[in-house]
C-alpha cells in the first residue's frame, strides 16, 4: 500500500467564521470560502476542509460538533487505490466518488478516504544553522532572520486520535494498510507511519474511554524550530491561546506548540521530525512528562532591558 501521508482532514463545525479566522491566522491559504465552509491549504496543497456540521455529504460524526469527520490519505497512483479497494472491500463497504477517491470506515469507526495525492512539489528555504565544529551552513553576510520572514505551514504532518481500543486500531492500520509502528507509549498507543513515507508518524493513537473518541489534534510541518516559535508567536498575538508548548518532543524529535481552536481539537505547529526506514527498531516507553518532551517553555510577552519593568 503506497500511502504517502495525509492529504486532508475534513471537519464538521458549528462556527464557520471562527474556524476560517483560526485557520487563516494559523497560516493556511483559504479557497472556496462560503457560509458553508472552505478549504485551507499548506504550501504543498495538503489541507484542512471545514463544512457545516449538518452538511449531509459528510460522514456521520463520532461525537458532538465540531469534530473531525473524515481523514483523507494520499496515495501515489490509481493502482494503489485499486489495491486498497481490493483489500478493504473484503469486509466493508468501500464507496467510490466520481473523482475516483475511496471512502470507508476503519475498525475504530473513523471515516477514512484515499485519493491520488493532491500534494504538489514546492520549494521553500531551509533554516541554515551555523554550529561551531561543523561546516558552516549559512554563508557569510546572509542573515538568519528578519522581522517579516515567512513562517507558514508547509505540509500536513499528522493527526492524533483518541481511541477506545488502540491495539485494535494499530492492528487495522498495520495489517490492512501497511502502516509501521515507529514507537509506542505503553498502555497508551502507537506512533505509526505509512509504508510510502518516512516521517516518524502521521498517525498517533491514544487509548481513552469510549466517550472521548475523536481527534485530539492535528499539525502541519513548519520549516524549522525557529518557524514554529515565530508562527506560534504571531498566532498568539492574533488572540489564539496556547495549550502546550513550545517545546520539543522526545519520540519523533519534533518541535511542537499546541493551541486551542474552534475545530473541536487542538491545532499544533511542528518541525524537524525524525525520519525512519525499515531498519528502525521501535521503542517502547511509559507515558510521562519526561518521555513526552525533552523540554518545555512558556511563551511570554516581548521585553527589552531598559524598557518598562518586567511583569511577574
Ligand atoms: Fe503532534
Amino acid at each position: 500500500m503506497n500511502i504517502i501521508g495525509l492529504d486532508a482532514l475534513v471537519f464538521g463545525v458549528d462556527d464557520v467564521q471562527a474556524c476560517t479566522d483560526c485557520l487563516v491566522d494559523y497560516g493556511l491559504t483559504s479557497s472556496n470560502i462560503s457560509a458553508d465552509g472552505g478549504r485551507f491549504e499548506a504550501m504543498d496543497g495538503t489541507a484542512i476542509v471545514i463544512r457545516r456540521g449538518d452538511d449531509a455529504s459528510l460522514p456521520p460524526a463520532l461525537g458532538p460538533t465540531p469534530s473531525l469527520r473524515e481523514t483523507i490519505y494520499g496515495v501515489a497512483s490509481v493502482a494503489d487505490l485499486e489495491a486498497i479497494a481490493d483489500e478493504l472491500g473484503r469486509d466493508r463497504e468501500v464507496r467510490r466518488d466520481a473523482d475516483g477517491s475511496l471512502h470507508c470506515v476503519d475498525d475504530l469507526g473513523f471515516a477514512i478516504a484515499f485519493q491520488v495525492t493532491c500534494r504538489r512539489p514546492f520549494t521553500a528555504p531551509a533554516d541554515l544553522t551555523n554550529a561551531p565544529g561543523s561546516a558552516p551552513q549559512r554563508p557569510v553576510n546572509q542573515l538568519g532572520i528578519s522581522p517579516d520572514m515567512i513562517a507558514v505551514p508547509r505540509t500536513l504532518s499528522h493527526v492524533v486520535y483518541f481511541v477506545p481500543d488502540a491495539a485494535k486500531g494499530e492492528a487495522f492500520y498495520r495489517d490492512r494498510l501497511g502502516f509501521v509502528t515507529t514507537d509506542s507509549f505503553v498502555g497508551v498507543g502507537p506512533f505509526m507511519r505509512p509504508a510510502g513515507m518516512d516521517d516518524h508518524h502521521c498517525l498517533f493513537l491514544i487509548q481513552t474511554p469510549p466517550h472521548m473518541q475523536g481527534c485530539e489534534h492535528f499539525t502541519f510541518h513548519m520549516g524549522s524550530g525557529t518557524e514554529v516559535l515565530l508562527a506560534g508567536t504571531r498566532f498568539q498575538q492574533k488572540g489564539w491561546t496556547s495549550f502546550w508548548g513550545p517545546g520539543r518532543h522526545l519520540f519523533g524529535s519534533n518541535w511542537f506548540w499546541y493551541f486551542n481552536s474552534p475545530l473541536g481539537c487542538h491545532i499544533e505547529y511542528d518541525a524537524d521530525m525524525d525520519k525512519h526506514d525499515e531498519a528502525w527498531a521501535a521503542r517502547q516507553a511509559p507515558l510521562s512528562a519526561d518521555n513526552s518532551q525533552l523540554f518545555l517553555f512558556t511563551s511570554r510577552e516581548k521585553w527589552s532591558p531598559g524598557g518598562p519593568p518586567e511583569k511577574h
